[in-house]
């Protein structure tokens, strides 16, 4: 068989991970041929592609980013995909392909499957925000990363009498922010699937330094957004992408407590960090586990379908059932964290 695998969107801690154990499935189990497509839906359009031998994969466990590149494609070049992809099916010569992303990468992924492509999906977002699987890699690093800045800031917060709001990445649903949120002890979360009220904060920083706490921490996703008429907050413009441009909810809720406390507020805005460097070793073995399964569902001819954690399990699930529509935060995980919102 030939596989051809390819990294599209946002980099993730893990991409790397699935590259390898696709690799080692399919070339030392099955003397499969595997062929990387380089930049994501990119490489594939252009022919853009290398092959991926256990030489090629040797080292990248532990590594970040993705040996392969990844990039978002335009609507209008996905489209174009769809009406050539059984000519690029006979040009690569490929058997299957497996396109490793979130949630733009999946649709494109059932969307080529559905025009004829062998496909198999692994689903990948530092975000956790795809349904159908319990988790994604990449979340647990995330978490970490963010879990730790908070514990530094909590300290020269104190130091300094300071409010940090931390700005962690969500840009639809707020898995970051909840569980970094209650893993640092943030004394707020603010959740883009629950509209926040500032004066609710002020509120809390007033009370906790009136008890002598003379600091805060407050966690916010990218994508949460004031309750109307709370605090001067607007919507971004929509990128090429289909994706609202951020305003910077944390900078914009630092001046906002600033102004409405009088106490010192600094915003922190974590960004890229949480995407980058080695990924933990739970998303590790979660990649790991994806990729094996997405070869064995190529070699059992499952098309059109996604590797899934539900429980410990690994199982696959249509395309069409995971892009439906995103896994948001539910209330009873907003009611356990209920104190710190
Ligand atoms: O989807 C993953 C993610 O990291 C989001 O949390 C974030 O909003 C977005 O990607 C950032 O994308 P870019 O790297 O293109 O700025």
């Amino acid at each position: 068989m030939r596989i051809g695998v390819l990294t599209a969107g946002g980099d993730c801690p893990g991409l790397n991970a699935v590259i390898r154990s696709v690799v080692h499935r399919a070339v030392a189990h099955y003397s499969d041929e595997v062929i990387g497509f380089e930049d994501g839906y990119a490489g594939l359009l252009e022919g853009r592609y290398r092959a991926l031998d256990l030489n090629a994969v040797s080292g990248i466990l532990a590594r970040g980013g993705t040996i392969l590149g990844s990039s978002r494609l335009e609507r209008d070049r996905l489209r174009e995909a769809c009406e050539n992809a059984s000519d690029m099916v006979r040009e690569f010569g490929i058997d299957a392909l497996v396109p490793i992303g979130g949630e733009g990468t999946l649709t494109a992924a059932r969307m080529l499957s559905d025009a004829g492509l062998p496909v198999v999906g692994v689903p990948k977002t530092i975000d956790n925000d795809i349904s159908s699987t319990d988790r994604t890699f990449g979340f647990d690093t995330a978490v970490t990363v963010a879990t730790e800045a908070m514990d530094r800031l909590k300290t020269t917060a104190e130091s300094h009498q300071r409010v940090m709001v931390v700005e962690v990445m969500g840009r639809h649903a707020g898995w970051i922010a909840l569980e970094s949120g209650m893993a640092a002890g943030a004394h707020a979360i603010c959740l883009p699937e629950r509209p926040f009220d500032p004066a609710d904060l002020v509120k809390m920083v007033e009370e906790r330094f009136a008890r002598g706490k003379k600091f805060a921490v407050i966690c916010v996703a990218e994508g949460a957004h004031p309750a109307p008429g709370t605090m001067d907050y607007g919507h971004g413009e929509i990128d090429k992408y289909g994706h609202e441009r951020f305003q910077g909810i944390g900078t914009a809720l630092a001046h906002e407590l600033e102004r409405r406390l009088g106490k010192e507020a600094r915003p922190v805005i974590l960004g890229h960090v949480q995407r980058g460097g080695t990924p933990t070793a739970y998303d590790r073995v979660l990649a790991t586990r994806f990729g094996w399964h997405a070869v064995e569902a190529a070699h059992r001819g499952e098309f059109g379908m996604m590797t899934a954690l539900r429980g410990t399990d690994i199982v696959m699930v249509p395309l069409a059932e995971a892009v439906t529509e995103l896994k948001m935060v539910p209330k009873d995980r907003m009611d356990e964290a209920e104190s710190v919102f």
